[in-house]
Parts: structure tokens; sequence; C-alpha cells
């Protein structure tokens, strides 16, 4: 093995830049040279690289973002458009790719195995619904500038006794706002895991008012529009927060105010938590092809790595923490 490439591809996440750093001054390290292709795969078939040097990933560690750029491909989902790509690569005379990002990814990588391209994947998305990893890179980032926004938003619903409903990203998972819903004091967490029933959520509202609670906060997860059940007769299917916070208005008669964090959610300096995380999970991969390692995806168990084929990490799971969900539910009581 002579050179490498390294990606990131899919919603970018704080500690991709971390991971970069990693990469690269571990391949360097190692002897062997490094190429940075931008764009993610669209770039792939592009051919959208250049040469990564040690300063090249310099003063980068503790930027949100990614150095390299993302983009979604629907190119890259044709075979033809892969075959680009792999041309690319041996072009390019590129041993083996190293793609940071979520399952898209990691799909992504996959195919570019089977075709005979050596892939590691090194999960990171602040969704954390990667199966394979405890924790993925850019979670405990965006998990803390969640709980910022709640401490801060608590202020405010305190001094004006209103209820807040605050909608955080996650894609189809709860992760998100399970986290920051149990360690930010939610009265109430939506999460699509979990069936809700919006009237018990409002009689929760109203019991803590009645306790003597001078607000309340709810946190909903964007996916958990599907998962209401008599929301008057209908599902939810977009706006989520917005249908969750015009029906409290409307149920409990309680003023309240509807916060959609978005994408601030997706920047920031990354945790030490994350950078930890990238740092350790980057020098992985390099040591991982260097030992002859394949087709893998790393993951995190407690302290441990793991390196788990493809084919395995993606028909897993990652199940929400219905102890959490429990510890919650007590932990809000009026
Ligand atoms: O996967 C990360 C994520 O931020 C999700 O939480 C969210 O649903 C999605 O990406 C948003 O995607 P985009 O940046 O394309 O709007």
């Amino acid at each position: 093995m002579r050179r490498i490439a390294v990606l990131t591809s899919g919603g970018d996440a704080p500690g991709m830049n971390a991971a970069i750093r990693a990469v690269v001054r571990k391949a360097l390290y190692h002897g062997l040279e490094v190429v940075g292709v931008r764009r993610g795969f669209h770039g792939l078939i592009n051919g959208d690289f250049s040469e990564m040097r040690s300063r090249t990933v310099g003063d980068i560690l503790q930027r949100g973002g990614t150095i390299l750029k993302s983009a979604r491909s629907d190119e890259f989902r044709t075979e033809e458009g892969r075959a680009k790509a792999l041309l690319q690569l041996r072009t390019y005379e590129v041993d083996a790719l190293v793609g940071i990002g979520g399952d898209g990814t990691f799909t992504g990588l996959s195919l570019l195995a089977a075709m005979g391209m050596p892939c590691v994947g090194i999960p990171a998305t602040i969704d954390n619904d990667i199966g394979s990893t405890e924790y993925a890179i850019g979670f405990d980032t965006a998990c803390n500038t969640v709980i910022d926004a709640i401490n801060k938003i608590r202020d405010t619903a305190t001094s004006h006794e209103r209820t807040y409903v605050v909608e955080v990203m996650g894609r189809s998972a709860g992760h998100i706002a399970l986290y920051t819903g149990l360690t930010g004091g939610a009265e109430s967490i939506l999460i699509p895991e979990v069936e809700f029933d919006i009237r018990q959520v409002c009689q929760k509202i109203m019991e803590g008012s009645r306790a003597g609670k001078s607000h309340s906060i709810v946190v909903v997860a964007e996916g958990a529009d599907s998962r209401c059940l008599a929301s008057q007769g209908e599902l939810f299917t977009d706006g989520c927060g917005y249908r969750v916070g015009q029906q409290i208005a409307e149920y409990t008669g309680f003023d309240t105010r509807i916060i959609v964090l978005g994408h601030i959610q997706r920047g920031g300096a990354p945790s030490a938590r994350d950078r930890m995380l990238a740092t350790t999970l980057g020098a992985k991969a390099v040591d991982v092809l260097l030992a002859g390692g394949r087709d893998v995806v790393l993951g995190i168990w407690g302290s441990d790595i793991k390196v788990i084929p493809f084919g395995e990490s993606l028909a897993m799971k990652r199940p929400y923490s219905s102890d959490y969900y429990d510890l919650a539910a007590i932990l809000s009581m009026p």
C-alpha cells in the first residue's frame, strides 16, 4: 500500500476535521501518501482530488464542518457513476479509501469495496443512528449545542411562564431528542421510536402547572411526526415541532412557543469527546488498512474500538434506550 484517499460524505458533523487530520498524519507517519477527495462521492466521480500534507490539516482540529466538503451524489447511485469513481481512484493510483460519514457513506463504500477497492468507514453523524457503534463522531457536540439552547430557553420560559417546544434533528432516529431531553430536564420527549398521545403530553404540562412548575419544555425529534396517536384524528406529516406546538397551545390554552434548532446542531467546535473519538478512529483506520483490514467500519463500544464488516454494520440497527426514556418520564414528574 502506497497511497490512500480520504473523503467525507453525507451531513457534516463536528469532529470530521479531527478525523481527517488523524487519518492524514497517521498515514504520513507510516510513509503513505494521502489524497483528499473533495465533495464526497461527487468529487470521487469528478476526480476532485488534492494531495494532503501535514500542513494541509494544520489548524483544523477545533473546527466544525469538513475541510473536504460534503455533497450528495445521485450519479454515484448508478453503476456508471461508480465505475467512473473507481476509474478516478485507479488513475490516481489510490490503493485504499477511508470514508467518514453515516450509513449512506458506508453503503457507498461497500459498493466500491465490492468492485475491488479496499475501504474503511469511520462513523460520523450527529444522528448517532449507526448500529455498529455506540457513538458516532458529532453526536456529543450536537447534544451539547442542544443542551446549551435548552438552558437558554429555560431562562426565558421561566420568566414568561411559557411552554416551549424544541424540535431537534435526528432524521428518523430519536437519539438527540432522548439524550438532550433527559439531560435538559424536558417535561416530555417525543421520538420516532415511541408512539405518543398528544393529549397525554398536554395533560402532563397542565398537571405540572398545577403543581407549581413555572414552565414546560417538550423536546421533539424531527422524525417523531409519524408516531403521534390521536392528534385530532390525523397524523403529523410535516413541521412536526410546529404541529406539536399548535396542538399544545390549543389543548392547554398556555402561552406556547416553538423553536426549531435546525442546522445549528451541525456546526461548532467539536467537544473533547468528539475530538477524542475522531482522533482515535482516524488513526485506527490507517492501522487497519496497514494490517490488511478491508471493507470494514470502525465502531466504539465503551473504550474499545471494534472493526466490523460493512455487511454486518449496515444490517445493524441502533435501538433507542428505553431505560433513558423511562427515566426521563420519572424525573420529569410534576
Ligand atoms: O443526518 C444529519 C442531518 O442533520 C439530519 O439530522 C437531518 O434530518 C438531515 O441531516 C438534514 O439534511 P440537510 O442538511 O440535507 O438538510
